[in-house]
């Protein structure tokens, strides 16, 4: 194989194999320091229980609400949960509550999804030890 051929074919591969298609289920690229969770706490080793967002699940009235709550401290705009964001199974944006630490003293957040079934991924973006993860099945 030429030079130029191998060169040619080794950077159609990788973005063949980089590139999501719109065929299959995307991928998140899960890896410590980039989205934090439980089980891949990275830098930020030991601050999972007060950064990861727990997911409550309300099925009244026919219709499905998602309560998120983080367990950590609204200080002003020192130190805060700045937003909640909820994913749907293939990571489509469903939902996000941006948070005013002015007026919110708790991190929660509820939303309302209606009948929809399957993963949701649930985001917590702290504003000094950035974004962590949690999912669950509805
Ligand atoms: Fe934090």
């Amino acid at each position: 194989m030429k030079r130029r051929n191998f060169i040619q074919l080794g950077v159609g591969a990788g973005l063949v194999a980089s590139w999501p298609s719109l065929a299959e289920p995307r991928q998140l690229p899960i890896t410590a320091d980039l989205i934090y969770s439980q089980n891949s706490q990275g830098r930020w080793a030991g601050k999972a229980s007060t950064h990861t967002p727990t997911i409550e699940i309300d099925k009244t009235d026919g219709s499905t609400k998602i309560h998120l709550i983080t367990a950590h401290e609204m200080n002003g705009y020192d130190h805060y949960i700045v937003k909640h964001v909820l994913l749907d199974k293939q990571y489509q944006f469903m939902a996000e509550h941006l948070f005013n630490p002015t007026q919110e003293n708790v991190a929660r957040s509820v939303f309302t999804v209606g009948n929809y079934t399957g993963l949701v991924y649930a985001l917590s973006l702290c504003n000094k030890h950035d974004l962590w993860l949690n999912t669950t099945e509805l």
